[in-house]
């Protein structure tokens, strides 16, 4: 079971790749070629900034403060590399929450990381999904 200091710590890892993927995937939104991709990823950027949300109201009631610092952001010049980019990053995404999850969290943490985990595989599958299309 993870102290509260490692689970605010894990959770700030994890605000701080969310914060890269909602910059990463507005922008995108602004490049992308495709429309379906383009429309759907502001969609994307906008559920990934609430992840953050979700994750810093978490961190408050554990008595810590949230992170401001986004992870590297990658945008990707073609559709096909963004694509490629994003899913790499959704796997990321997901590898991290299925860890916080396994590493043993309190049920209010593991709610809210359950909640945002479902989301992450829904942006892969959309990833992949259009993939071919782009
Ligand atoms: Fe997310
Ligand atoms: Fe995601």
């Amino acid at each position: 079971m993870l102290t509260e200091q490692e689970t605010i710590y894990r959770l700030n890892a994890a605000i701080a790749m969310e914060l890269q993927v909602s910059i990463q995937y507005i922008y995108q939104h602004v490049y992308a070629k495709n429309n379906i991709f383009s429309m759907k990823v502001e969609k994307i950027a906008i559920a990934e900034m609430k992840h953050a949300e979700s994750l810093a109201r978490r961190i408050k009631e554990l008595g810590g403060r949230p992170a401001t610092v986004p992870s590297p952001v990658n945008i990707g010049y073609y559709d096909s590399d963004m694509v490629s980019i994003d899913i790499n990053d959704e796997h990321s995404a997901i590898y991290v929450y299925e860890g916080l999850l396994e590493g043993g969290i309190d049920e209010k943490t593991a709610i809210v990381v359950r909640r945002i985990l479902q989301e992450e595989k829904s942006h892969l599958k959309f990833f992949n999904d259009i993939r071919r299309k782009v």
